[in-house]
Order: structure tokens, then C-alpha cells, then sequence
């Protein structure tokens, strides 16, 4: 049997809370986990990323470790993918450098979560960083030669900004300075809209009400599901358009049960708005119970938690560092060592 060498996958999520939401476990947790059977994984808590929104130091420093801990408690294998925080593999920041000076103003600029990010703050409080995040972003996928990037639709044009620089470096200083990346979109099935307003993504800028943060305890969980947003008319169908709120409770039905939404729609001939919701709280509370007591478990042994980031730092360095000094050897930098 031949032994084909895997392709390498990277992946990242900001440690912005203490509970990561439904949305980041069925958008994007879950298809990590997935990927670890057919690639070669690199999965991130990018800290550089969240400092963008000026944490609390302390805050932060547990946010770490929490959504570490989160990754390995809904499956992210230590064994078999690297698992590691940004900040502490150097070679992030000093690629980031270096695309700085082939990223044209005007096409950061461009960027549309940028622009819609600047808007909300206005001026005086958007600073350089923000400005620059795509670019660490576009170092962190380049400086391990990803070849795929999973990544929710509203990261798809930070890949794509990537792949440009990739290129752009391949023609500027030859072939085989980058690797060029591709954007894996987790498939619509599996976007999760807010609670209460059915239009907008789940995510942490929106209200509390309308996320389902994964270690919530049941009763916040059931609560939450409840009083979700529904649409007029009682009729249980799938028509995303004009019933967003009943069609985002079956897609997170349909995403935690893995059945087919056409299933369950016609299970649920008949019955009401309360079933549905009274059946998808208690599977909801279900599926993150062991998630919840696992995270539990790995926070309340530091050790063991500090080994595996410890562990996944020197794996991440041991490849951003090669990946890096290729770089900064065609850009006509001289070695580091
Ligand atoms: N910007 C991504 C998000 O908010 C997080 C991220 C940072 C990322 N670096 C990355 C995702 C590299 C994929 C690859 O979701």
C-alpha cells in the first residue's frame, strides 16, 4: 500500500467568552473533529486575533484555557491533531510582518468584516489591528501551509485573501514560497441563527437571549429554546424565507439528530410549535451534557490542560518555523540560526 501524505487542514476560533455558542459547535467544532480522519489538523485559540476587542487581561488569560478546553470536549484529539494558543508560537506575528508589506492598503480595506466592524465602533475606536486582522489571519493559514481552511461563509473572504497573498508571493519570489489555500464553507444546513432574530447569525456581539452558549446549564438551555422566536401561522414546515425562526430550530434539530429536516417536518404533522421545542430543548441539553461535564473536568485539572497546550506548542512551532524561515529566506531576510 502506498502511504500518501495527508493534506494539512488549520483552523482557528477567538477565546472571546467563557462558553463557546451553538453556533461555533455545529458551524464549526463539530466539522473539525470530523476532519482529523482525512487530514493533518492544526487547530488554534487565536488569542492575537481577540485583542482586537481589548480584553480584560484575566478575562482573557481564562478564556484560554476555556475554549481549549472546549475544543478537547467536543472531540479535537491531541494524539492525532495539534492543538496549541497562537500567541505562544512566534512565527504568527513575524509572517504577519511580512505580508504586511505585500498586502496593498486599498484591498484591506476592502474587507468587508472590517468595514462593518470600524462602523460599529466609528472611528476614534478602530485601531490598526483591527485593520490587520486579516492579515494574521491570512499568516496563520500560510505559515502552516494549509491546504484547506474550514471555516463558517462569513470568514470566506479572509481565505480568500490568503490565497491571493499565497499567490501573489508564488509570482513575486517563485513557486513553492507558499502554499495556496482553499476555503472549506461548512454547508447551510448547519448555520444557526440567532433565537430572536432568526436573520442574523448566532454569534457573541448578539443578544443573550438568542445564542445557546454550550456549557449553559439546562434550564438557561430549555428557557432559551422556548422562547425562541417563531413565526405566524402553527404549521411545522420547512420555508426559511418566510418561517426563519421554525426553519433555524429544525436545522439545529436536523444538525444534532443528523436526520433530514424533510423527516422531521413530516414527524411533526399536526403538532405544534410548543412540541418541537420542548423536544429540541431536551436534545440540545442531551448532546451538551457530556460536552459540559468533560470541559468541567479537563478546567478543573490544570496540568493536564497546560501538557497538551505545551505539547501542541512545540508541534505548532516545529512547523510554523520551517514554513517561515522558507519565506523569510525568498523575501532576501537572512536566517534566524
Ligand atoms: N477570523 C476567524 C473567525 O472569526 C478566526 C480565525 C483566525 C481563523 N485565524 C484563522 C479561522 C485562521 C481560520 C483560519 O472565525
Amino acid at each position: 500500500m502506498f502511504c500518501v501524505p495527508r493534506l494539512r487542514a488549520f483552523s482557528g476560533i477567538q477565546p472571546t467568552s467563557n462558553s463557546l455558542h451553538l453556533g461555533n459547535y455545529l458551524g464549526a467544532l463539530r466539522q473539525w473533529v470530523r476532519l482529523q480522519d482525512a487530514y493533518d489538523c492544526v487547530y488554534s485559540v487565536v488569542d492575537l486575533h481577540a485583542l482586537t476587542v481589548a480584553p480584560d487581561p484575566a478575562a482573557l488569560r481564562e478564556r484560554v484555557r476555556a475554549t481549549a478546553a472546549q475544543f478537547l470536549a467536543a472531540g479535537v484529539d491531541p494524539d492525532k491533531s495539534v492543538l496549541f494558543v497562537q500567541s505562544q508560537v512566534p512565527e504568527h506575528t513575524q509572517l504577519t510582518w511580512l505580508l504586511n508589506c505585500v498586502t496593498g492598503f486599498g484591498e484591506a480595506s476592502r474587507m468587508t468584516q472590517f468595514k462593518d466592524k470600524s462602523a460599529k465602533v466609528g472611528d476614534r475606536g478602530v485601531t490598526v489591528g483591527l485593520f490587520d486582522y486579516p492579515v494574521l489571519m491570512a499568516a496563520d493559514i500560510l505559515v502552516y501551509d494549509a491546504h484547506v481552511v474550514p471555516v463558517g461563509e462569513d470568514q470566506r473572504q479572509h481565505v480568500e485573501l490568503s490565497r491571493d497573498l499565497a499567490i501573489r508571493l508564488n509570482k513575486r519570489f517563485g513557486e513553492g514560497t507558499a502554499q495556496v489555500p482553499e476555503a472549506v464553507i461548512v454547508k447551510a444546513a448547519a448555520k444557526i441563527y440567532d433565537l430572536q432574530d432568526p436573520t442574523a447569525k448566532m454569534s457573541k456581539t448578539g443578544q443573550a437571549a438568542g445564542i445557546i452558549e454550550l456549557l449553559d446549564d439546562p434550564k438557561t438551555i430549555t428557557k432559551r429554546i422556548k422562547s425562541a422566536v417563531t413565526d405566524s401561522g402553527s404549521q411545522i414546515t420547512w420555508d426559511p424565507d418566510a418561517k426563519p425562526g421554525v426553519a433555524n430550530l429544525l436545522a439545529i434539530y436536523s444538525a444534532l439528530t443528523d436526520r433530514a429536516v424533510s423527516q422531521i417536518v413530516s414527524d411533526y404533522q399536526g403538532k405544534l410549535y410548543g412540541h418541537l421545542k420542548s423536544d429540541l430543548a431536551e436534545i440540545v441539553v442531551e448532546t451538551l451534557r457530556p460536552f459540559r461535564e468533560r470541559t468541567a473536568e479537563l478546567l478543573s485539572d490544570p496540568g493536564l490542560l497546560d501538557g497538551i497546550l505545551e505539547q501542541g506548542r512545540e508541534r505548532a512551532r516545529a512547523i510554523a518555523s520551517g514554513v517561515y524561515g522558507r519565506i523569510a529566506g525568498r523575501f532576501g531576510l537572512l536566517a534566524t540560526r
